[in-house]
């Protein structure tokens, strides 16, 4: 078979563009999507700790509103500590630290909230944010840096916690599947695992990590949470409130 040279260029043009979207769909992925999360570690901290400044712009969107938050996250945390005194709780990827420190303000809140992640440019940020805080809400929040590959650093102690929060971090955690083993052996009965997951029609972008509901549904189930609760909140993501 031969081509002539107007063929040969028009297959030529459609190589390069396949060549592009497909190059351009990876970025993407890599990028925006995974966040570099299936390549170790470094590269993903790197990204928060550059970005960490304009993190927050994004509370200024709908899914995070005042009625929103009431709906999906303070109604179910304020359940979880309803008249209960000392309570423990751990904010895993707590980022800036938007639902600790909301929690922290809440005057029905009495307890100690232990809050990890990787990146400095995302903790600095919650720092300064709790300065402003009153003494005695500051005072419920206590912050780590740690790689969740790597916690606990300590032995957790089995049923001691009475809420985990994970929200909007675990489709980026390559443990996720681990991760969930010892929320669920950590925590309380009648305890509430709040986290959040990408929609269903996303789900299949982060392999091997449980993201979509029937994949989830069935590893939560497994680590002895019988109440699942999923909602739909914003683009990006559902809430999934855990009840064990
Ligand atoms: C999108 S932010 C979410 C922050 C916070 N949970 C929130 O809801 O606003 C994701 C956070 O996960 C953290 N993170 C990602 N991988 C991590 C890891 N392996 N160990 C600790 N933190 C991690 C990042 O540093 C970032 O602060």
């Amino acid at each position: 078979m031969t081509f002539t040279l107007t063929q040969l260029i028009i297959i030529l043009i459609i190589v390069c563009i396949t060549i592009a979207i497909i190059l351009s769909l990876s970025v993407f992925w890599l990028l925006y999507v995974t966040e570099f999360s299936y390549f170790g570690r470094q590269i993903t901290k790197f990204l928060y700790n550059l970005f960490s400044g304009v993190y927050q712009f994004k509370w200024k969107q709908k899914a995070y509103d005042a009625e929103t938050e009431e709906k999906l996250f303070l109604k179910p945390l304020r359940k979880a500590c309803e008249n209960k005194q000392n309570l423990k709780v751990i904010d895993l990827a707590c980022g800036t630290g938007r639902l600790s420190i909301l929690l922290a303000k809440q005057t029905w809140f009495n307890g100690i909230i232990q809050c990890y992640d990787f990146s400095d440019g995302m903790l600095n940020i919650f720092k300064t944010e709790k300065a402003k805080l009153k003494p005695e809400e500051q005072s419920k929040i206590i912050i780590y840096k740690m790689n969740l590959l790597d916690w606990p650093n300590d032995q957790l102690i089995d049923q001691d916690y009475d809420l985990v929060i994970l929200t909007e971090a675990g489709e980026f955690l390559p443990n996720f599947i681990n991760l969930t083993e010892k929320i669920g052996k950590c925590l309380k009965s009648k305890a509430l695992f709040l986290l959040t997951k990408p929609p269903d029609h996303l789900a299949y972008l982060y392999p091997n990590r449980k993201q979509n509901t029937l994949d989830l549904t069935a590893l939560l189930k497994e680590q002895g949470f019988s109440e699942i609760n999923i909602f739909p909140w914003s683009n990006r993501y559902e809430v999934v409130q855990a009840w064990k």
